[in-house]
């Protein structure tokens, strides 16, 4: 619906990058431009008279059905406070998908009939309200674009990623050793990699037991 709230997020950093390396393609499409109405409009009045106006089926089936003539996708996503919670698993999942449509949420919300024959997955990015479904959907293109491999320089740093394995990632340190009388860890100076590795899957386990408790009880 608004795709300037799209334009910033994805045309910076690694998203930015990702597409100038070729790595993925990512298109706005604007909605009014499936419309057949004069004035370009895509929403109406509900049936039964609430407050609010609700996304017209045609300008969304019409793109939707448009796209898919061009190519096949792994899964038409509508963005939504009542769908799945996003997290790092779908994350994951999703980024392996060679095509995906992801339909920005409207106010109110979409012609019920175009979530019952069109859309295939429903996500949420948590448990609140945004004003339209395009912050979520940069939330999402911006998860899933980092796990493409090439996307992020070092390769290595999206697998050690907070989630990645289920749990909190471990504090990280640079230079100088102290400041203001703050030092690093004595061990992270120590030149032994093993006990690094090891006290750092012992800060991760701490910190997830602590701040997370929920991701170690699944
Ligand atoms: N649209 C409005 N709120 C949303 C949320 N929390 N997640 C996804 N889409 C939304």
């Amino acid at each position: 619906m608004l795709p300037e709230i799209l334009e910033s997020p994805l045309n910076h950093s690694i998203l930015k990058r990702a597409q100038e390396k070729r790595l993925v393609e990512i298109h706005i499409h604007n909605l009014r431009d499936y419309s057949l109405d004069k004035h370009r409009r895509v929403d109406d009045y509900p049936f039964g008279g609430q407050a609010g106006m609700v996304l017209q089926c045609e300008p969304v089936d019409r793109a939707i059905t448009a796209l898919k003539e061009q190519r096949a996708y792994d899964e038409v996503i509508y963005t939504s406070p009542d769908g799945e919670t996003f997290n790092q698993s779908i994350a994951n999942r999703l980024s392996l998908s060679q095509n995906l449509i992801i339909l920005c949420g409207h106010y109110k919300g979409i012609d019920y009939r175009i979530r019952e024959h069109l859309i295939t997955r429903e996500i949420s990015i948590g448990d609140y309200v945004l004003t339209g479904g395009e912050l979520a959907a940069a939330v999402m293109a911006d998860a899933l674009v980092r796990l493409i491999p090439g996307a992020i320089g070092d390769e290595q740093s999206a697998l050690s990623d907070s989630f990645q394995d289920g749990l909190l990632a471990p504090p990280v340190y640079t230079r100088p050793a102290e400041y203001k009388g703050w030092a690093v860890p004595e061990v992270l100076l120590s030149g032994h990699e093993a006990k690094i590795r090891d006290w750092e899957l012992q800060q991760s386990l701490e910190r997830t037991a602590k701040l997370r408790p929920d991701l170690t009880n699944n």
